[in-house]
């Protein structure tokens, strides 16, 4: 891979020329031999990835459809979801609408969750299930996903469903070792496959629970799922292409090694605090729990976030400006999936320029 990567969205991210053009090959259809023994083969390589000895299974769909999903599936009423940015708000909407009985426990954005705080709430009432977003991408926090599973386990036995979203490829997730139930990751983050895939795993707990679950529908069945993943298949047509892609990709994850990915991606977030140090970027999320994936910050006074993001764009570099509430005041940094360190210095430079253009007259 010699291209220079300018695209540093916190998702979707940079995808590879072999992985894209894997994409291109004639179709074949998804009940053929031919198609199964592929599957077989890929599923092979996916646990390693979410580091269990369990099935890893594969949904034709965003994110969004696996949250939803892992809801529908395993919680009849009482699920308490952990919220501290956007997405983990989501959930929270996701297990309403879904007519569940929902609890929300709240950490302020920038901040992460405090597993404590997760026992005191399970100490008041009890939760079949709870979820929690590893790496908040609205504000780049990462929380304590083994602590808080490890409390939840003392205190409970809801189930632990954890969104690892824009971590899983880029940061530490221990499915088996934290005792999580449920991880789930769109394959478009750090793991740097086109959008459209989601990967998640299923404990024997959370499954025989879902048994119980009347009404899981048909999407949204995560038992459909590893049913037919067990018959080496899928619930639906799949998004071939895309698993073609994942398939490629898994390669290049695999041959780097999930340990000197996390450390490349540490070295990525360390940069880039460095850089932003200097420059009077200051990090909208807290001390201790940043993001190894994406860093979302507050320009220098004077700055609109806009004003980077938009100089970015006129560079033909791609970054990300604030996301939810913190629109207006934040943006992000996607340091993930196939970025190197001197991708990562070029961009830094081209910010430079935009601050010293931008922050000039503010300054005058
Ligand atoms: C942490 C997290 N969870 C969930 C989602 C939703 O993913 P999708 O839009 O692919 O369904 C995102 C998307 O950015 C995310 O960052």
């Amino acid at each position: 891979m010699s291209e220079q990567i300018k695209f540093f969205l916190p998702g979707p991210t940079y995808v590879r020329e072999d992985v894209r053009q894997a994409m291109t090959k004639p179709m074949v259809g998804h009940r053929s031999a031919g198609f199964k023994d592929f599957y077989v083969k890929l599923s092979a390589k996916l646990p390693a990835l979410l580091r269990t000895k369990g099935d890893v299974m594969v949904a034709s769909g965003s994110s969004t459809l696996v949250m939803e999903s892992a809801v529908i599936s395993c919680v009849q009423k009482d699920v308490l979801n952990l919220t501290n940015g956007a997405f983990s708000e989501r959930w929270h909407s996701i297990s309403k609408s879904t007519g569940r009985s929902a609890d929300k426990l709240s950490a302020p954005w920038g901040q992460a969750v405090d597993p404590e705080a997760v026992r005191a709430a399970l100490r008041r009432k009890k939760y079949e299930a709870i979820t929690v977003v590893h790496n908040e991408t609205s504000t780049g926090v990462m929380n304590p996903i083994a602590d808080i599973a490890k409390v939840v386990r003392e205190e409970s036995d809801a189930l632990v469903i954890v969104d690892a979203v824009s971590s899983l490829g880029g940061a530490p997730v221990e499915t088996d070792a934290w005792g999580i139930d449920i991880t789930l990751a769109g394959t478009q983050k750090a793991i740097a496959v086109p959008p459209g895939l989601t990967v998640f795993t299923l404990s024997d707990r959370a499954a025989e629970r879902a048994k119980a679950v009347p009404h899981r529908g048909f999407y949204t069945d995560l038992l459909r799922y590893l049913d037919k993943h067990k018959e080496g298949g899928f619930i639906t047509t799949p998004a071939i292409p895309l698993l073609w892609a994942l398939d490629v990709q898994m390669d290049h994850i695999l041959a780097e090694g999930m340990e000197a990915r996390w450390a490349r991606h540490q070295r990525l977030q360390e940069k880039t605090a460095g850089w932003a140090a200097s420059r009077g970027c200051e990090y909208a999320s807290a001390e201790g729990v940043r993001s190894l994936t994406v860093s979302c910050f507050r320009p220098p006074a004077g700055v609109d976030p806009q004003a980077i993001v938009k100089g970015c764009t006129e560079r033909g570099y791609t970054i990300g400006g604030g996301y939810g509430d913190w629109k207006p005041t934040t943006f992000r940094i996607g340091h993930m999936g196939e970025v190197r360190e001197s991708d990562l210095d070029a961009l830094l430079q081209v910010i430079d320029q935009i601050l010293e253009k931008v922050a000039a007259p503010a300054a005058r």
